[in-house]
């Protein structure tokens, strides 16, 4: 009989197995624990789920709980993802049970909102995952940046021992993940990213990934610094042919008007698949954060409380804003 229970040491290698054949079938890219380093970790074990079938591992999901900084304090999110029912087990409700059973025990731990990514959402509809959030991906392929030069200061690739200054950069933005001690360097460690800094002596005035692993190919999935230091940044990763785009969360819109005034083109999509899994937790932080209850969302309406984007490419605003960086996507 399926049963559906957190992985165990040897459920969670099975996973790991069953997750990378089915999500990383190209077997010359990354495999998926080096994409997602944080949510397959073993350390992560309370938060994998699989269903076991007699003592096959036939499906499975993980979640990775970080606090979050929104305009309205600190909110825990929990990313979801590694969804995936083995093929000939598929289409029986399988992927279903595990969300529902993910769902509760993310309510019961009082963190109020969740979210995946997928191009399939009729898969996670079922269980309340709707499109919801807003991010810009900017094209800057055909961007003029030639003027740019790099004065007083040098660009070379990232290395370990940036990591310290790039994580303090990071958390200069106003909205991003509170990363815990060791996500920065297994993030930035991803093999498969691309990293450049522009130091200037000993200090970094910016940085930039580009790509995570085998995901988001040709993409800058994370900036920091001052605007000059990252827009020259992005001239060298077009250069080098590692990057021509760049997702821009919100709370970072600055860099998408200066690009915009040199000619980039820009769309705004939804940030994830959100649920809203705990209206009442969720109301209880913001509103001690902000100190006014009024203009709260009353639903569970993940576009009422995060914005959305309507089907002209429109982003309308939410009550609250809050933004998932390329990397923390899991
Ligand atoms: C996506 C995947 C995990 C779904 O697993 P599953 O166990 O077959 O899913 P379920 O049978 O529980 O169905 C989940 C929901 O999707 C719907 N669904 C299932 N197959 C579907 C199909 N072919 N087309 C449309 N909807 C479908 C079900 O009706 C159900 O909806 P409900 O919750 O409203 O009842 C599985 O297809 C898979 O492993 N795919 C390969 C890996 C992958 O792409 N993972 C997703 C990464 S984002």
């Amino acid at each position: 009989m399926l049963e559906i229970r957190t992985a165990s040491l040897a459920q969670h290698a099975a996973m790991l197995a069953l997750v990378d054949a089915e999500i990383r079938t190209d077997v010359t890219a990354t495999c998926a624990w080096d994409d997602f380093p944080l949510v397959l970790a073993s350390e992560n074990r309370d938060w994998q789920f699989v269903a076991i079938e007699g003592k096959e591992v036939v499906g499975c999901l993980a979640c990775l709980i970080r606090p979050f900084t929104t305009s309205c304090g600190i909110i825990s999110v929990a990313g979801i993802g590694s969804v995936v029912t083995t093929a000939r087990w598929r289409g029986r409700g399988i992927s279903s049970r595990l969300q529902r059973f993910a769902l509760e025990r993310i309510a019961a731990s009082e963190v109020p909102l969740a979210v995946l990514w997928t191009d399939r959402p009729e898969y996670y509809a079922g269980c309340g995952f709707g499109a919801a959030g807003v991010e810009y991906h900017v094209d800057y392929e055909d961007c003029d940046l030639n003027d740019l030069l790099v004065t007083g200061g040098q660009i070379r690739p990232y290395q370990d021992q940036d990591t310290a200054q790039v994580a303090a950069l990071y958390a200069r933005h106003p909205l991003r993940t509170v990363r815990a001690p060791g996500d920065a360097e297994s993030l930035y460690g991803m093999p498969g990213t691309r990293g450049l800094v522009f130091v200037e002596g000993q200090q970094l005035r910016g940085y930039l990934f580009a790509g995570k692993g085998a995901d988001f190919p040709d993409y800058v999935t994370e900036f920091g610094g001052d605007s000059e230091a990252v827009v020259v940044l992005l001239a060298e990763a077009r250069r080098r042919q590692i990057a021509t785009k760049v997702l821009v969360p919100q709370g970072a819109t600055a860099l998408q008007r200066l690009l915009v005034a040199r000619g980039a083109r820009w769309s705004a999509r939804p940030s994830g698949y959100w649920s809203v899994v705990a209206a009442d937790v969720l109301r209880a932080t913001v509103s001690t954060a902000a100190s006014t209850v009024a203009r709260w969302p009353d639903s569970n309406d993940a576009a009422a409380w995060l914005g959305s984007v309507d089907r002209t490419g429109t982003p309308h605003a939410g009550a609250l804003q809050l933004a998932v960086w390329g990397f923390d996507s899991v």
